[in-house]
């Protein structure tokens, strides 16, 4: 298993969902969520959860990631500030994974739509025959959806 120190929880604190005003003073969706994981996070036990300003995905706001050494990473998009829970099981369960896979049964009800994209780790490729594994899990995974 991957070092579960290194995953890292991002939140793009500058997200703010279709029609959210632009007014000055405004805080936006994005910000909330990720006060509200910050809230509710242990930082000696949990995924460590890091703001950011955009993950470019705006357009599928509000967006967060999450990401290890060895692992694929996830994006997340049309999130909101009352799935901070949510997100942060998610970030759990994601540490906990061997290789960041968690299957969209095993996600929380609200986020098993939420993701919007994947990157594979470069470790994951370093020899052939970690990609013939690579792609026997994909389709497996793939079937298990
Ligand atoms: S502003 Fe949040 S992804 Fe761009």
């Amino acid at each position: 298993m991957a070092d579960r120190d290194l995953t890292i929880l991002y939140i793009c604190t500058t997200c703010k969902v279709t029609g959210e005003s632009n007014s000055e003073g405004h805080v936006p969706s994005g910000q909330r969520l990720f006060e509200r994981v910050r809230d509710i996070h242990a930082p000696d036990s949990d995924v460590p959860v890091q703001p950011m300003v955009c993950l470019a995905n705006c357009d599928q706001a509000c967006s967060a990631a999450v990401s290890a050494p060895g692992k694929w990473s996830f994006i997340l998009g049309f999130l909101t500030p009352d799935r901070a829970a949510d997100l942060l099981e998610y970030g759990r369960a994601y540490a906990n994974s061997e290789k960041g896979i968690v299957l969209r049964k095993e996600r929380p009800e609200s986020l098993r739509h939420s993701i919007v994209a994947r990157i594979p780790s470069p470790e994951l490729f370093k020899n052939e025959a970690a990609q013939v594994e690579l792609v026997a899990g994909q389709q497996k995974e793939e079937a298990a959806e």
